[in-house]
């Protein structure tokens, strides 16, 4: 009897061993000096599918508060999560616009085919004076994507001056007359979109030149001092970083990078919400390769740039699936699990912690577009779990980053394995110290015991989004099923910090 009693304690205790772990977290308080750009929180809108049509911009008819046709369910929600900035009109559909015929009297604005997202018919009544009223209503910087591809220098050079001129010239006279007298100061200007794809199939040699005819005709303006983005790598593609640095180096602000999450494979990518454990490694798999490649292409501009001058801007990043069946395959609309809140919680993660070189990123796309914050139905919205990992993480910006070391536990299945635990902390202006902590692993709980160098606390209160399965998603019927809800497995014992991290899930601390 002793033995049998004996022998199942030991099982119970190695079951429970296995069902959690333990690890240790240090948060260097001393002299922090890098800021984390609030500016790495951006979201990106293309003319694709239901992102502006029938999510930011609706029909007159709809019954939802709006100002002109601008949803205002919509503003609220980004406003709450302090949207610093977003990109406009694209992607892809900015290297075929041409912004002339997205001003003056809507009903005279002519028509074109969006060649890129199912060749519907976009009628331009959502243009630059609707677009920078939206970002004037969220209370965020506009990022404007030029068209380097189908368009001329003069039409860029134009659109700035329209844009951002104070003083007489006919393309000012035109601006008042169609309503806006003064200048909107626009500084975020992206030279073109995918140079290397959708945006022209050139090399990295021929783009650069192209960059610096363009850029040299961007004007800076009197307070309008643009930040002059160029093109940059797709993913892996470290030779494009090279020679564009070689070549344009300091004369840009800014390098874009683009990589997406892709579950399976680009024939195939996945299912947004059918899919296995083994997938769900595999793709947080791929979403931590972003830390690897923003190491690699920043080793290759510190070559160019020890300084850190330009920035590198991560303006496309996020988790890319099968749409939803049923819905147009050209419209990009996906649902969101569970899985994407990690995906973003992740990423988010990465991102502060290589702030000192990365200032700027932007989810694609903000709504009814791959990873969206928001999904709409008619005249109801859904804020999908990505949005919450968003509101969670806002207390990041402009703060100043904390450097960390971890030694993370391995999720492991089958032969496959990933750090569990991804953290990042900062500090904001108030001496508040926040941690977000995120645990991959699907079945173990971890328990990370903090060590605070140079940091004095008294509390710790914290938030928390999971769920049962890294499936589960909010939806029209059950809209609230993953939310933030408070976090009450932390706690302090003399200046160390314990926090126990239940499986798929990621917590944001505040230590004060
Ligand atoms: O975000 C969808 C598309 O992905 C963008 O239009 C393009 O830039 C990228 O290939």
């Amino acid at each position: 009897m002793k033995r049998t009693i004996a022998i199942i304690v030991l099982l119970v205790c190695a079951v429970s061993i296995r069902a959690q772990q333990t690890t240790h977290l240090v948060v260097n308080g001393y002299d922090p000096k890098t800021i984390i750009s609030r500016h790495i929180y951006g979201h990106f809108s293309e003319h694709l599918g239901r992102c502006i049509y029938d999510g930011f911009w609706v029909n007159d008819s709809m019954n939802v508060p709006k100002k002109d046709r601008i949803r205002l369910d919509v503003v609220e929600a980004l406003k709450k999560i302090k949207i610093p900035n977003l990109r406009w009109p694209g992607g892809c559909f900015a290297d075929e616009y041409h912004w002339r015929d997205g001003i003056g009297p809507r009903k005279q604005r002519p028509t074109m085919i969006n060649t890129n997202w199912g060749n519907v018919t976009e009628d331009n009544s959502f243009g630059t004076h609707e677009f920078l009223d939206l970002c004037s209503l969220l209370g965020c910087e506009p990022y404007i994507t030029g068209n380097v591809g189908s368009g001329t220098v003069e039409e860029m050079s134009k659109w700035i001056e329209y844009l951002n001129f104070d003083g007489l010239s006919p393309l000012t006279t035109l601006r008042k007359e169609n309503g806006r007298a003064t200048p909107w100061n626009v500084s975020f200007w992206g030279v073109g979109n995918e140079s290397w794809g959708c945006g022209g199939s050139m090399t990295p040699e021929y783009y650069s030149d192209q960059f610096k005819r363009y850029a040299t005709f961007a004007k800076n303006y009197p307070n309008a001092r643009l930040k002059k983005i160029a093109t940059g790598p797709n993913s892996e593609d470290y030779n494009w970083t090279d020679v564009i640095m070689k070549n344009i180096g300091t004369r840009m602000w800014g390098l874009s990078l683009h990589y997406y999450t892709v579950p399976r494979t680009w024939g195939n990518k996945g299912s947004a919400t059918d899919f296995d454990e083994k997938e769900y490694l595999t793709t947080m798999q791929k979403c931590l390769k972003m830390d690897e490649m923003i190491t690699k292409h920043s080793t290759i501009m510190d070559k160019y740039d020890p300084e850190k001058r330009v920035s590198l801007v991560v303006d496309e990043w996020g988790i890319w699936t099968n749409v939803e069946p049923g819905t147009n395959p050209a419209f990009l609309y996906q649902q969101n699990s569970l899985r994407d809140a990690l995906v973003a919680g992740t990423t988010l993660n990465i991102f502060n912690n290589h702030s000192d070189r990365v200032r700027m990123a932007n989810l694609a796309q903000t709504i009814n577009v791959l990873q969206s914050l928001i999904l709409t139905q008619g005249n109801k919205i859904l804020l999908t779990p990505t949005y919450h990992v968003f509101d969670l993480y806002k207390v990041h910006q402009d703060a100043k980053l904390l450097p960390i070391h971890l030694n993370s536990p391995d999720y492991t299945i089958d032969n496959q394995k990933i750090p569990a635990v991804n953290v990042s902390a900062s500090q904001d202006s108030t001496g508040a110290v926040h941690i977000s902590l995120v645990n991959l692993d699907a079945s173990k709980k971890i328990t990370v015991q903090t060590t605070l160098e140079g940091i004095s606390w008294k509390t710790v209160e914290g938030q928390i989004i999971t769920s049962a399965k890294f499936t589960d998603v909010n939806s029209f019927d059950k809209p609230d099923n993953i939310k933030p809800t408070v976090f009450k497995g932390a706690k302090k014992s003399g200046n160390e910090l314990t926090a126990e991290l239940p499986p798929l899930s990621i917590v944001v601390l505040e230590l004060k």
